[in-house]
């Protein structure tokens, strides 16, 4: 065994808690009076931070969550990364930070995996890929003002699955009341959103025992904490159609381009509580870390609702090799989705 396939292999056996583990190595760009200047890759070390840096007072951090995936083959493809490129874009214009030009993006993200590509693990572990950015000017009477540079870094760390007990369907209490973030806010991949989705997601863990919420302020669905949220059948995928109050996920997208060229009806649309408790098929949690997850109960008012009899659907199962084929480099990828990198 090679030392690069002996080190990946010791990663995916290890298995410690997702994103604990630092891969070596990191991209990283700093911006002088707004503008971008040299990518350097160099191992991960400590930052050195003014005090008075805007993202320490004011939260203005974005990031972004993507994987490398090493196929059979043991060729490390990166998956769908422009998409994370655009929406990083996105979540800097909504922080009012300096907004990295994409080719320059692109191009850290397949800096930091190359440097990084004796630790991807195998299937099913993957190496995941964290663009990270924040504002850096020195100034805390910017409350009201955007801070005008920033620092962009690549950092990578290999992982295997997300949630303890891999493939076990997930339970999910039904949040009507709170959202997950501002409406405004929502499509941002911004720190802020997480730590106000953190105090009910602890709260319905401690009170009602469950993995997740799955916020649908108003009784209409939006998103769990962290991953998307669909509805799937023999014939049909339905989600809530996109718009600013929920991040627009690339998993999200994925199956549903997938269970298209499948034969699957895609509904894209609001979907109401009522409907939800009422669904007679399968439910799943899509994204990065979560792949395509089964859920196998509700929580809502106090009353647990079975869902696919507590069991992970075939239809989702279906779905979620489908995509992980072409991750993997198993399947044809006919849309173009990943970029082999060495
Ligand atoms: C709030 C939220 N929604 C949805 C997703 C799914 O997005 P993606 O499929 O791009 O990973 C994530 C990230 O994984 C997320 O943090």
């Amino acid at each position: 065994m090679t030392t690069q396939a002996a080190t990946a292999e010791t990663a995916a056996h290890a298995a410690p808690p997702f994103g604990t583990v630092p891969a070596p190595m990191m991209a990283a760009v700093e911006t002088t009076d707004g503008e971008f200047g040299e990518l350097r890759v160099g191992p991960v070390e400590e930052l050195r931070l003014h005090p008075f840096a805007h993202v320490l007072h004011y939260g203005s951090a974005g990031f972004e969550g993507l994987k490398a995936h090493r196929g059979t083959d043991g060729v490390v493809r990166l998956f769908r990364h422009e998409a994370n490129v655009a929406r990083m874009r996105r979540t800097a214009e909504l922080l009012h930070l300096p907004r990295p030009p994409a080719a320059l993006l692109d191009e850290a993200i397949r800096a930091a995996v190359a440097a990084n590509l004796e630790v991807a693990p195998p299937a099913p572990g993957a190496l995941y890929v964290r663009p990270l950015l924040f504002g850096t000017e020195p100034n805390i009477g910017a409350a009201a003002a955007p801070s005008k540079d920033a620092q962009l870094l690549v950092l990578c760390s290999p992982v295997g699955d997300y949630f303890a007990g891999g493939g076990r369907p997930l339970t999910l209490q039904v949040e009507t009341d709170l959202p997950r973030t501002t409406p405004q806010f929502g499509e941002a991949k911004a720190g802020a959103n997480y730590v106000m989705a953190l105090g009910p997601t602890l709260a319905a863990k401690a009170a009602a025992g469950v993995d997740q919420v799955l916020f649908a302020p108003d009784g209409y669905v939006q998103e769990t904490g962290a991953a998307n949220f669909l509805l799937i059948d023999d014939d049909r995928v339905v989600t809530r159609a996109l718009d600013s109050s929920f991040l627009h996920g690339i998993t999200r997208d994925s199956v549903l381009t997938i269970a298209r060229d499948l034969g699957y009806r895609v509904e894209e649309r609001d979907l109401p509580v009522d409907e939800l408790l009422a669904w007679g098929g399968e439910a799943a949690l899509s994204g990065t870390a979560a792949v395509l997850a089964g859920v196998g109960a509700l929580v809502h008012d106090g009353r647990t609702i079975a869902i696919n009899g507590g069991e992970v659907g075939h239809n989702t199962q279906r779905l979620r090799e489908a995509l992980q084929a072409i991750q993997r480099g198993e399947a044809e990828d006919a849309h173009g989705w990943t970029t082999p990198i060495s």
